[in-house]
């Protein structure tokens, strides 16, 4: 079910590591690369055994360091359109995906590195992490919604200084400015990611997947609209055995048994 050429998918006690599997060249990403990484996300989408996903990349030295400049390079202006809508429809696969993804970023994460890890719900990098939109210097700007979610992520005043001059920063200053959720050593990164995982794989799956949506339609929509939307995804709470047994067992003054419906 999940064979694929660029990327590794292990699951594991309803944890899926997905893997970008290119180190000779830092797993920057092609086409193909893309197109597995949506087609995964697809699939992992509806797949039973699987709760929370985890995102991250082969080797110690990179995360994802950008699209694939070698197979950029020749590009014209209908196939470099063409490559970033791709990118952006993989990407939305990871954001629309109904089930929390956590980046697990290992080095560089770099432009389309950068930008991937953005449409992931949670971020927790390596103390070697480096970030960045590299694209102004190579002539093009970020073309896999980067333009889009770092704005949202930083505010516009961040992503102008960030966008604008190409700059690499470190963990630390991704940490300072909300990109990121926790940075922790490097030997320690798979196994904070992987405890971070377990600690929401044992929460309802309904609830996790509702709460993905309040937020991420929540955050496209305006206020009023919203909260009418939260409303009726609360409501819809009511209707879960989940819910049942979590007040339940708050009031039994045990741990709920959650069983994802
Ligand atoms: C293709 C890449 C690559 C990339 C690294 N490599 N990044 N190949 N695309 N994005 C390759 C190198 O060519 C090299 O291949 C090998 O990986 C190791 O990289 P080195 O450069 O030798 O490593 P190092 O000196 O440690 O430098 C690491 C680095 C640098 C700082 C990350 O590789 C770098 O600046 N990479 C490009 C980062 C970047 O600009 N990313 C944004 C891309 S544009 P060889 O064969 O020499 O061993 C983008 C746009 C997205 O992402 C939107 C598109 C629509």
């Amino acid at each position: 079910m999940y064979n694929y050429q660029n990327l590794l998918v292990s699951i594991e006690a309803k944890i899926a590591t997905v893997t970008v599997n290119r180190p000779k060249v830092l797993n920057a990403l092609n086409k193909d690369t893309l197109l597995e990484i949506k087609a995964a996300f697809t699939t992992l989408a509806t797949d039973p055994s699987v709760k929370v996903i985890i995102l991250t990349g082969s080797g110690e030295k990179a995360f994802v360091a950008g699209a694939d400049i070698a197979f950029m390079q020749p590009l014209n202006a209908i196939e470099g359109y063409e490559f970033g809508r791709l990118g952006q429809e993989a990407f939305m696969a990871i954001e629309a995906c109904p089930k929390p993804v956590i980046a697990a970023i290992n080095g560089f994460a770099l432009g389309g590195g950068q930008e991937i890890c953005m449409a992931c719900d949670l971020r927790i990098a390596a103390d070697n992490a480096k970030f960045g939109q590299p694209e102004i210097n190579l002539g093009i700007i970020p073309g896999f919604a980067g333009t889009q979610r770092l704005t949202r992520l930083v505010g516009k005043t961040a992503a102008k200084y960030i966008i604008y001059t190409g700059e690499m920063f470190g963990a630390e200053e991704a940490y300072r400015l909300g990109l990121l959720n926790k940075v922790v050593p490097l030997a320690n990164l798979m196994a904070e990611a992987n405890a971070v995982a377990q600690k929401i794989a044992g929460k309802g799956a309904v609830s996790l997947k509702i709460a993905k949506s309040a937020i991420d339609i929540g955050i496209e929509t305006d206020f009023n609209t919203g909260s009418i939307h939260e409303a009726e995804l609360f409501g819809l709470c009511f209707a879960t055995a989940d819910q049942k047994e979590g007040m339940q067992a708050f009031l039994e003054k045990r741990k709920a048994e959650f069983i994802d419906r």
